[in-house]
């Protein structure tokens, strides 16, 4: 391949905030039609980086050349006018407006006397979203799309303007597999149209299966680029965080102690039938299967988020009712939710008050409210999930991404439940945290917690299960042990295909 010349160029980039140097001093470039990656640990700088590229943040030093011309990116339409579209990781869209109102926020077009032409709104954005296979119109509204067509909008955004750079930062977090095969053609579209394609993930299989280049960021400084055809995920891991991890499926001998947690013939309208299975002390039990499989809605039953129709639910032996979160938590189940920023975390608070919110009336009781108690307590699993962030008092609001879900995991593992309910633990986090997130549980198991990890990613529910549930369609497909369980017939089971083990 003749080395094409780059399209963006950024030379040099620092950026402070008070107490972080983010970036420092930071080279990287994109050629017209490549997919780079951009990797690094959580908080290594990514997001800001590509914050300074679109206008969002003013970098303190450096320069953005775009063409070979040096350019100021002082806010976000310059840098749109400049050709550069930022797909956000948090998504940035008005709820209460339509598709096609955000489609072109602040451009409508206009008709003579600067009234809106809404027909010709409608027809252009009309035709860009059945580009995009997306099956609402231009009428919609924002608030009423799933997370996935939320994110179809913002690209459809980034279409509407031609443009020469556009950034990913983590699309594919909560996207279904259907949605990422759509996302990956699109990408491949627009590196078609020679677009220059700047890609964040934490997924080290898509990002080697999509990207030309790999980019590395540690601790906001620039640490090498590699040609992904020519690097393998161990390499660009001793980039990332200055070691190799072991990755192998840990031999999980437990202590199982008695039967913790224990559902029987539990379903719950159409969403899952006849689930029946113990978790014991001292054990980690994987639920895999696909998106819809019905693995969230049963977490959310156990934690009195939604009510069961049939069956029940027995903890140490004893039947329990559990209608309320409240009432989860009080026989000590505890869930870590898949959408944890909605349902987790209060983004202008600090560090130590996020993490401690729920246990605050039992650190209170007694004449002294110990503050000091919640700062050991938010160090404790600062030091242990290795949380970024310049102290206790640092606003979650300002977090990385990854690491605010590290606030959400401590909260709930610093509560220490009987029952551990952990719903996509790593998702949206870096690999170095991510196998100390499963050393972690391991090591909750090893203490006797009973734990249930809700997963998407096989090589996760491998490394950490003692027992697998496969699940399809709402129903239990197979239950297998940690020494039986081969990819194969995990795959096989969760597909639907054989039928269920009562039928076997
Ligand atoms: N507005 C802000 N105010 C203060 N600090 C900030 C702000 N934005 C980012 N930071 C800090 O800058 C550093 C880099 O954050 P950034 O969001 O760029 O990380 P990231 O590489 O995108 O991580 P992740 O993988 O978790 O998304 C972090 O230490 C973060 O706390
Ligand atoms: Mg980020």
């Amino acid at each position: 391949m003749t080395e094409q010349k780059p399209v963006l160029r950024l030379e040099g980039i620092v950026k402070t905030f008070p107490g972080v140097r983010a970036l420092d001093g930071v080279d990287f470039d994109v050629r017209p039609g490549e997919v780079h990656a951009l990797m690094g640990e959580n908080g290594a700088g990514k997001s800001t980086l590509m914050k300074v590229l679109a206008g969002m943040h003013q970098p303190n030093e450096g320069r953005i050349l775009i063409d070979d011309k040096p350019v100021v990116m002082t806010n976000p339409i310059a840098a749109k006018e400049n050709g550069v579209i930022l797909i956000h990781q948090e998504l940035s869209l008005a709820e209460e407006m339509t598709v096609a109102e955000n489609v072109f926020l602040g451009e409508l077009p206009r008709k003579r006397f600067g009234l809106v032409d809404w027909k010709t709104l409608d027809d252009r954005v009309g035709t860009i979203l059945k580009q995009l296979n997306c099956d609402f119109g231009p009428r919609t509204r924002i608030g009423s799309l799933s997370i996935a067509k939320k994110q179809m909008c913002e690209i459809a955004r980034a279409l509407t303007h031609s443009a020469k750079v556009v950034v990913f930062d983590e699309p594919t977090a909560s996207l279904t597999d259907s949605e990422k095969v759509v996302l990956f053609d699109i990408i491949k579209d627009l590196q078609k149209d020679g677009v220059g394609i700047i890609y964040i993930s934490h997924r080290m299989e898509e990002t080697f299966k999509i990207t030309d280049r790999i980019s590395v960021l540690r601790d906001g400084a620039y640490r090498g680029t590699l040609n992904t055809a020519e690097t393998t995920e161990d390499e660009v891991t001793h980039l990332m965080i200055g070691r190799t991890l072991d990755t192998s499926n840990g031999t999980n001998v437990s202590n199982r102690g008695e039967v913790k947690l224990s559902v029987r013939n539990l379903s719950c309208g159409n969403l899952f039938h006849d689930i029946s299975f113990d978790v014991h002390a001292g054990e980690i039990v994987g639920f895999y299967g696909l998106v819809g499989a019905g693995r969230t809605e049963i977490a959310e039953t156990l934690f009195g988020l939604r009510r069961h129709s049939h069956g029940q639910i027995m903890l140490d032996g004893k039947e329990v009712t559990i209608n309320s979160p409240v009432e989860a938590i009080a026989n000590g189940i505890s869930l870590v939710p898949e959408s944890r920023k909605e349902q987790g975390l209060v983004l202008g608070m600090n560090c130590r008050d996020n993490m401690t919110l729920p246990q605050i009336s039992d650190l209170t009781q007694g004449p002294f409210v110990s503050g000091g108690a919640e700062v050991d307590i938010y160090k404790d699993y600062q030091k242990r999930l290795e949380i970024k962030a310049p102290s206790w008092r640092s606003i979650v609001g300002n977090l990385s991404g990854g690491n605010q879900q590290k606030i959400v995991i401590g909260k709930w593992l610093s509560m220490k439940p009987k029952v551990l309910i952990v719903d996509e633990p790593t998702r949206g986090i870096d690999v170095g945290s991510k196998s100390e997130i499963h050393n972690l549980l391991r090591e909750l198991a090893g203490q006797g917690y009973a734990i249930i990890v809700i997963s998407s990613e096989m090589p996760e529910v491998l490394r950490v299960s003692d027992r697998i549930v496969a699940m399809y369609s709402g129903r239990i497909m197979r239950t297998f042990s940690a020494a039986e369980v081969t990819e194969d017939s995990l795959i096989h089971a969760i597909s639907g295909l054989g039928g269920t083990d009562a039928a076997a």
